[in-house]
């Protein structure tokens, strides 16, 4: 766990909102709720942190050991927009690409989310595209990891929670170089495990639940700088692995303070899948 290799590689200093501590749990819904009811019970801190440049450590970082990686590679699809082929081109592509990165036997999609930066919107908004993600988190816990698989899997569940489980996202650009609201993510092990909050996230259906994440100083981030369409990142968020393998890796996007004022809006894609390995 020698955490100085990473000391040299260049970096910018960006503000990243994390949580602030609070002592109810946090709640946040998806949508407008019942009159009287605020669409989100916790406040927002703000700190500035370094964020290193992940390009030239890429090789040292590793989906077991930091909770992410950064993956080489374009897809094949023409338009990310059109859902068709993103189902019929750009799943098969995901699948194949988390199965090489992890030696899993089975990788299920359950998810994708298209963003569109668009400025002065705010995220969730009926007839708005999905908006970058404004605090840090991790997508899942270590409740809410298995409880996908129950959720998709039923009877099948309990045999595939047996074996290993891990939720993984990959994330991507589908237009660069990316500088508009770049994602950051946080070295798995310099994450404390008091840092990461279990937070409700209400949807019309279920209720998820999520971490919202405490500031701590120990926290090492990383971004890939004007990031193009032909890479990507493995974002891990959970693992039933507790031996010392990284769980989960808290990310968000933000605002490159060093990038010009009239950059390309964003546009990414991300596709959340449960990777399982023969019990
Ligand atoms: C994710 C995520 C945020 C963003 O992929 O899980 O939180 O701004 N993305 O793209
Ligand atoms: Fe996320």
């Amino acid at each position: 766990m020698n955490a100085d290799r990473f000391d040299h590689l260049p970096r910018i200093e960006a503000t990243l909102n994390y949580l602030a501590p609070m002592a109810e749990r946090p709640r946040n819904y998806t949508f407008d709720p019942p009159p009287g009811v605020p669409r989100s019970n916790s406040e927002r801190e703000s700190h500035i942190v370094g964020i290193r440049d992940a390009r030239p450590a890429a090789a040292d970082i590793s989906l077991d050991r930091e909770g992410f990686a950064v993956l080489q590679g374009a897809s094949a699809v023409q338009d990310f927009w059109d859902e068709d082929e993103v189902r019929r081109v750009y799943y098969p592509e995901v699948q194949r690409a988390i199965a090489e990165a992890t030696g899993a036997s089975k990788v299920f999609i359950f998810d994708h989310t298209l963003r569109r930066r668009v400025r002065g919107a705010a995220d969730r908004v009926p007839g708005t595209p999905r908006q970058p993600a404004t605090g840090v988190h991790v997508d899942h816990t270590a409740t809410s990891g298995p409880q996908r698989v129950r959720d998709f899997f039923g009877d099948e569940a309990e045999h595939l929670l047996s074996g290993r489980v891990q939720v993984i996202n990959l994330w991507r650009p589908i237009r660069g170089p990316l500088r508009d609201a770049p994602l950051a993510v946080c070295d798995a092990g310099s994450v404390a495990s008091g840092d990461l909050v279990p937070s409700d996230l209400v949807y019309q259906n279920r209720v998820g639940e999520t971490y919202g994440v405490t500031y701590n100083p120990a926290h090492r981030w990383f971004y890939v700088p004007e990031m193009q369409p032909d890479e990507a990142l493995l974002l891990k968020c959970f693992d039933s692995k507790t031996d010392g393998r990284a769980r989960f890796a808290p990310h968000t996007a933000f605002e490159d303070p060093t990038a010009p004022a009239d950059v390309l809006p964003r546009e990414s894609i991300e596709i959340r899948t449960l990777v399982f390995h023969e019990a």
